[in-house]
């Protein structure tokens, strides 16, 4: 969160300090003065004893040519949140493609009917489809509220996206099954792990992509959305870390953002979130032999990042990560990366900046 609060307020200082509880109050002070003088941009600082550590991103090659750590093969499941929809549902699918697992997708979406009515299906364009949208829910004449029109056309993406995912990951011929539960919610969650445990027999990998964002400027942040984006990622991921069988478990990854590893301008809750489950990775990797990974993922060409903000990082030279790209790096980092990497960085190469693009 600091780490956004710096690019939000670049005349302010902002540093973590961490200290070490060992040493006498006096140093402490000492050391805590230091920091706060210090004109040197550093926002994550740590002590042990009196050695100062800083933290940095450095490229890191995955192992060349080494045996694979994370094998998935037809037997495994593997339960996948946010797995229906957007850059999770595109790893899902990329794994059903490679392993045909079994995949248990979460959202918070009811699960889509079997088939689109034939009053919407094979509608594209946003007016078309709305048009039949009120037509299909009002009799002539009757005054249609634009905002349920909206909600209800909103629903309808993401009822076909759903089914899309679905329809895809059974042709590739994995197992799926898609379960409507709320992450943040413990008891929904407890539930979902006891299905799976009964019905499977066993639970490989967790992959938690469920997230949302409401990006605003710190100043006009409402505390129910940085709640909302907040615990979307991190309840979530408490509650299924503690819910899963851990010994049992062959890998965790958490899809956390760059924003979590640098901080963004208009998303503290959403930097905020993504940097717990950096250090969430951390502590459970230390105490787990699986393996337990959260990816800071730059942009991808898919998900949440809409047209208009991939214009917006076309124009500020940020590249974009392609699905095939992305689900590849993913695969990986799975396979090939190595356990005491907890923490990793996956973003595109810079591009030129393409100024007319600006909006
Ligand atoms: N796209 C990118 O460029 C990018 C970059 C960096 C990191 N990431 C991370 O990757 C993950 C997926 O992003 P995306 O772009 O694919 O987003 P997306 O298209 O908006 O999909 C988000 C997914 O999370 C699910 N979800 C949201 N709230 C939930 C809740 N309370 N309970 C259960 N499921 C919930 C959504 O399902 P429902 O709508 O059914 O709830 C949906 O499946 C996120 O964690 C995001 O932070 C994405």
């Amino acid at each position: 969160m600091l780490k956004t609060i710096a690019q939000e307020w670049p005349t302010v200082s902002c540093k973590a300090v961490d200290l070490d509880p060992t040493q006498a109050a006096y140093t402490l002070a000492a050391q805590l003065y230091d920091e706060i003088i210090a004109d040197d941009h550093l926002i994550d600082v740590g002590y042990v004893v009196s050695r100062r550590r800083t933290m940095q991103a450095v490229p890191a090659d995955l192992p060349q040519q080494a045996e694979a750590q994370v094998n998935i093969d037809r037997t495994s499941v593997v339960l996948v949140t946010g797995g229906a929809r957007g850059i999770t549902a595109e790893v899902a699918y990329a794994l059903a493609t490679r392993y045909q697992p079994t995949l248990v997708l979460v959202g918070s979406s009811p699960a889509p009917p079997p088939d689109e009515s034939p009053l919407t299906a094979g509608r594209l364009s946003p007016k078309e489809l709305k048009l039949a949208l009120i037509n299909q829910a009002h009799s002539p004449n009757e005054e249609v509220a634009l905002s349920k029109v909206d909600a209800s056309y909103k629903r309808l993406l993401k009822e076909r996206e759903i089914r899309a995912t679905l329809q895809r990951i059974k042709a590739a011929g994995a197992n799926v099954e898609y379960v409507q539960v709320d992450v943040r919610d413990e008891q929904a969650v407890t539930h979902l792990v006891e299905h799976i445990y009964r019905s499977y027999g066993r639970l490989d990998g967790l992959i938690h992509g469920a997230g949302i964002i409401e990006d605003k400027l710190l100043v006009d942040k409402q505390p129910d959305s940085f709640d909302r984006v907040f615990d979307t990622k991190v309840d979530g991921a408490f509650l299924f870390s503690r819910a899963i069988h851990a010994e049992s478990l062959r890998f965790t990854a958490f899809f956390a953002s760059s924003a979590g590893a640098f901080g963004n301008r208009g998303q503290c809750d959403y930097a905020a979130a993504n940097g717990v489950l950096n250090k969430l990775a951390q502590y459970l990797n230390q105490r787990t032999t699986g393996r337990v990974v959260s990816i800071n993922w730059g942009a991808w060409a898919a998900g949440m990042v809409s047209p208009e903000l991939a214009m917006q990082f076309a124009a500020n030279g940020i590249g974009l990560l392609s699905v095939d790209t992305g689900c590849q790096a993913f695969n990986n980092e799975l396979r090939y990366g190595v356990k005491q990497d907890a923490e990793v960085v996956i973003v595109a190469e810079a591009v030129e900046p393409n100024l007319q693009v600006a909006p």
